[in-house]
């Protein structure tokens, strides 16, 4: 296990790109292993869960390539055709919840057992939100009391209507993932919006499917896929991740002369609630230019603070689903605002990489803070100064980098213990903290 220490700052200057996407990543490696033709991504995330999806597409079959490194690295992907293979070993999903649960739905309905395996916190992770609907549509899966190990029986698939009982995007993926091999058309409806990546990526890749709804964010919306479709490689850019971008973006909030430009950055709408919230709490954006490609918009900010600090803000119902990976290092840095950060409706946290909630609580305690913890949030009050501690990551990445950005406020020096974790969805975290935060 290795400690990163962190020390106070005075400010955060500069510009960064983040790594590619984690969530888009995943759907691309996977859709591509799928699909007919070689597929090119640039910008691929560096992270290690998405190079366990890509591990996983190699063991089905498709060949992977990495051509070059650093920001001219490309990934090759040469798909199966629509045909995987049935692996020689368990597919190892790493700590990769989003792996397990989307290439659950995208390998049920090919003629072959295969099992997928995971790391303890992934071994510990609810996967029965993902059998109930692949079953309905006749998958034939085992779990182990409801986790992993997961085998699955692979056997043709039919179409279902379906509602998600949780805002999950990994659940709807994996039900479009199957509906787009099943007879039918299958049809899901979700009550939040959530990440809407897979469906960009089905149309980049070729496939049809129609949303019906005419809200926006927010809205309670139909999907339906046509089964039996093939899908055809792409060439495409990953945008960079904005979750990842959400530390820096934090961490700027905490000086009053901080400039920070991020380049290349996702702003999928159904990503960017966090800019909303930092706005309220009291962030100013400027957007120096946004482009669209495979649906996705890509863009560049510049993002300040307003005179007079940082002040509170309420995050719940739909918004705790929208911020759900950002809500780890907003709880992190609630101690530092005037009127402090309460976070209700999250009780997702609890079944994340680690519980994230019981985490967050521990490591603010360590740095003497205080607040209040409920089964579904934390209440965490403004005007604390916190002083350095020892961090316990958990091994959960998000932990790791939530509490080195509250470490730039603190007084004294911080020990991020379990430090690598970040390396699940951006290797390079500590080097950019150290280039732009100067200690
Ligand atoms: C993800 C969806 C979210 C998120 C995870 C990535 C995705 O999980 O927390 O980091 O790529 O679809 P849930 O679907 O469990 O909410």
């Amino acid at each position: 296990m290795s400690i990163e220490v962190v020390r106070p700052a005075r400010t955060l200057q500069g510009s960064l790109t983040v790594p590619g996407d984690k969530s888009i990543s995943h759907r691309y490696a996977m859709l591509a292993g799928l699909a007919e033709g070689t597929t090119r991504l640039s910008n691929f995330s560096t992270g290690a869960d998405p190079a366990s999806s890509l591990a996983c597409m190699e063991a089905l079959g498709a060949s992977v390539k990495t051509i070059g490194e650093g920001p001219a690295r490309i990934i090759e992907i040469s798909g199966t055709s629509g045909n995987f293979v049935e692996p020689e070993q368990p597919l190892d999903c790493g700590n990769s919840g989003s792996t397990m649960r989307m290439l659950s739905g995208l390998i049920a309905p090919h003629p072959h057992t295969f099992t997928l395996i995971g790391d303890h916190s992934l071994t510990l992770r609810p996967m029965e939100r993902i059998r109930k609907p692949l079953s309905q549509m006749g998958a034939r899966m085992d779990l182990i009391d409801g986790h992993a190990p997961i085998t699955i029986y692979g056997t043709p698939l039919h179409a279902i209507d379906f509602d998600t009982p949780i805002p999950s995007a990994q659940v709807k993926t994996a039900v479009l993932f199957a509906g787009l091999q099943a007879t039918g058309t299958t049809s899901l409806s979700e009550s939040v919006r959530t990440r809407d990546h897979s469906e960009h990526a089905l149309r980049a890749f070729g496939a049809t499917l129609t949303r019906t709804s005419a809200g926006g964010v927010g809205s309670i919306a139909r999907l339906s896929i046509p089964g039996g479709q093939k899908l055809k490689a792409i060439d495409a850019t990953v945008p960079g991740d904005i979750s990842s971008a959400a530390f820096f973006l934090c961490a700027a909030l905490l000086f009053p002369d901080s400039n920070l430009v991020l380049d290349s950055l996702g702003m999928n709408p159904t990503r960017t609630a966090l800019l909303d919230v930092l706005g309220l709490l009291g962030a100013k954006f400027k957007v120096l230019n946004v482009e669209e490609a495979h649906g996705e918009m890509i863009g560049t900010i510049q993002v300040n603070v307003a005179p007079g600090g940082l002040k509170g803000v309420d995050i719940t119902g739909a918004l705790s689903a929208m911020l759900i990976d950002e809500l780890p290092v907003l709880a992190a840095i609630a101690p530092y605002t005037r009127d402090g950060i309460r976070i209700r409706d999250a009780k997702e946290l609890r079944v994340k990489e680690s519980d994230r909630i019981a985490l967050v609580a521990k490591n603010l305690t360590a740095m003497g803070a205080t607040f209040t913890e409920y089964e579904d949030g934390l209440d965490i009050p403004g005007n604390q100064q916190l002083h350095g501690a020892q961090i316990d990551s958990g091994t959960d990445h998000r932990i790791a980098m939530a509490f080195a950005i509250a470490a730039l406020r603190a007084t004294g020096e911080t020990e991020i213990h379990g430090a690598e974790a970040a390396a699940i969805s951006f290797p390079e975290f500590f080097t950019n903290l150290r280039e732009l935060c100067p200690q």
